[in-house]
């Protein structure tokens, strides 16, 4: 991994510009990656908080100059065990952010944001989010917009959050007309993984991060797929990060297609969050949407029987199954999705475990109703 635009840069490596001359030496204990299109490090924390503040205090550019004043904004559930410690470890501010998917609104963001007015934060402040998904998601979008937009660094407590939806500047909020409608580009100087965090989150949240995991190994890398099957550690933590950062790279505004092919089970998985009222978790509609796409994929002629068995199994194995649901409401709500093209909701598909079918470079291919009509009939037939 790594070529042209992403540096992999070990402990015992080249350090990036900004850490350079800066007397790091090679039992340093964060591994550093540099983006090299857009401005970001991803530092891949070895020990505990306290490579935080050695991160802070030789990044003299970024925390000194930019930001000698910090605000971390955390998910209210776990504000008392690991916000405390970094907020210990920093001496900044806090500021709880209301957990869960339902709390990812525009509401939200308007409460922090008049919190941050009240307490005078200004443009120079380093905002850092800490949290899953939701949180940096909400908090990175709010920086975007903040005194029209101040330094972000993300901290990602969930696994789905440090292999997704911290890495590659995508941030925004959920309105009742669909997910993530809201938002902006908005890449944080700095992703920390600091893999400790685990540690507390739930074996539901791991899946959940599993979910997007498979996603990877799916549409680009069949060694993620496989080597999944041993279960989460750093290594695949790692790999992950690294194969959507290499999308990212080559696709960061989304123009050239590529980036689309992160979106496979997107297209139904954000139909039935919104169908739940976002009260399913991302995690599981991104399984569920896989499972259905994949079944797309070779209704349409594109993946093999051999591959959708396999892939079902997988997804079966992990208890995965369809529910009830509205066939009108769901044929409505893949209507909003961005992927959506003269009136046509359009699909990634796949032609192997690994492998996205290419249309003209696009990655995505308007499918027919009558087709649709009988993903959803499947989809009704393997209920659980
Ligand atoms: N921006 C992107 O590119 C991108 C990519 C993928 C997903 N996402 C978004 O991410 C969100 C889902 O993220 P998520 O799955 O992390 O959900 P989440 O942020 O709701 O976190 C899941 C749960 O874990 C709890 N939690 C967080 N860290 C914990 C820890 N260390 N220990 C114990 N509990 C902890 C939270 O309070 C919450 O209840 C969705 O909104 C999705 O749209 C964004
Ligand atoms: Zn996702």
């Amino acid at each position: 991994m790594g070529g042209k635009f992403l540096a992999a840069i070990g402990q015992t490596a080249r350090l990036s510009p900004r850490m350079e001359g800066r007397g790091l030496n090679p039992s340093c204990p964060f591994k550093v990656y540099r983006h090299q299109v857009l401005p970001i490090d991803i530092l891949f924390l070895m020990k505990t908080l306290l490579s935080t503040k050695l991160y802070f205090s030789l990044n003299t550019e970024l925390c000194l100059d930019i930001s000698k004043t910090g605000v971390i904004l955390v998910d209210e559930s776990i504000a008392k065990t690991h916000g405390k410690a970094l907020q210990k470890t920093l001496g900044y501010e806090m500021i709880a952010v209301p957990s869960g998917e339902r709390s990812k609104t525009r509401e939200t963001k308007q409460r922090l944001e008049d919190e941050l007015l009240r307490r005078k934060i200004g443009k120079k402040t380093l905002l850092i989010a800490l949290g899953g998904g939701v949180t940096t998601d909400l908090v990175g979008f709010l920086s975007s917009t903040y005194l029209r937009g101040v330094p972000l660094i993300l901290i990602p407590t969930t696994l789905l959050g440090m292999v997704d939806a911290a890495i590659g500047g995508k941030t925004g909020v959920n309105t009742p007309f669909g997910k993530n409608l809201i938002g902006a580009l908005y890449p944080p100087v700095a992703v920390f993984i600091v893999f400790d965090f685990l540690k507390t989150l739930p074996e539901k949240e791991i899946k959940n991060g599993l979910s997007e995991i498979l996603k990877y190994g799916l549409t680009h890398d069949p060694m993620i797929w496989e080597i999944s099957l041993n279960g989460i550690n750093k290594g695949l933590i790692e790999t992950s990060i690294r194969c959507k950062l290499k999308i990212v790279s080559q696709d960061y505004d989304e123009r050239l297609g590529l980036r689309h092919t992160l979106n496979f089970g997107h297209t139904v998985g954000h139909a039935l969050e919104l169908l739940s009222n976002f009260k399913m978790s991302h995690g599981e509609a991104v399984a569920l949407g896989c499972m259905a796409e994949s079944f797309l994929s070779h209704l349409l002629g594109y993946l093999p029987t051999r591959d959708l068995d396999e892939i079902l199994e997988r997804y079966q194995r992990l208890g995965y199954g369809f529910k009830q649901f509205d066939r009108k409401a769901f044929f409505n709500a893949l209507m909003v999705d961005k992927k959506v093209k003269n009136g046509s909701p359009r699909f990634v598909l796949l032609e192997k475990i690994g492998k996205c079918v290419p249309f003209e470079g696009s990655y995505c291919k308007a499918v027919a109703m009558d087709d649709l009509e009988k993903m959803v009939e499947w989809m009704h037939a393997n209920q659980n």
